[in-house]
């Protein structure tokens, strides 16, 4: 079977009481209960990570080195600034869906920079948690192919 890796990134494990205006008010569980469901539906293997640790998201793509068939990642606030997670999943070799719950670019500047657009196969943001789903089916769409 086809594995999925999905990471979150800082201050996404308080989905739900953070900002909801803008973040929405499902909690990351909820999210990742409903993606595992969609995952089984399509015939993915699905795993999760969330870490609010720059390091600890590197070291999880290194372990996951050639052990996956692709990748939907929400850096959060990484995505802005960090070169280190931009390699880390520059070397899988496999399709890599950026997603933002916000539509970053109608939002401050310093959030339309982002160090892993142009190494994914696509970007998706600005559906709040649809986001996940539509970036699921896409990639469970390209590597099933
Ligand atoms: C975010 C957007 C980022 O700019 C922000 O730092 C986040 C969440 C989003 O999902 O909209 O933490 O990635």
């Amino acid at each position: 079977m086809k594995k999925i890796l999905v990471i979150n990134g800082p201050n996404l494990n308080m989905l739900g009481k953070r900002e909801p205006e803008i973040y929405g008010s499902k909690t990351l569980d909820e999210i990742n209960t409903e993606l595992s469901q969609k995952a089984l539906d399509l015939g993915i293997e699905i795993s999760f990570f969330q870490s609010n640790s720059e390091g600890e998201i590197v070291s999880k793509l290194n372990h996951e080195f050639q052990k996956i068939d692709g990748l939907i990642i929400n850096a959060a606030a990484y995505t802005h600034t960090s070169i280190a997670i931009r390699d880390a999943v520059s070397m899988h070799k496999i399709p890599v869906c950026e997603v933002h719950l916000s539509n970053i670019y109608q939002r401050e500047e310093f959030r339309h920079k982002s160090y892993l657009s142009d190494i994914a196969a696509g970007v998706i943001c600005g559906f709040g948690d649809m986001v996940y789903f539509l970036a699921l089916q896409a990639l469970a769409q390209i590597i099933k192919s």
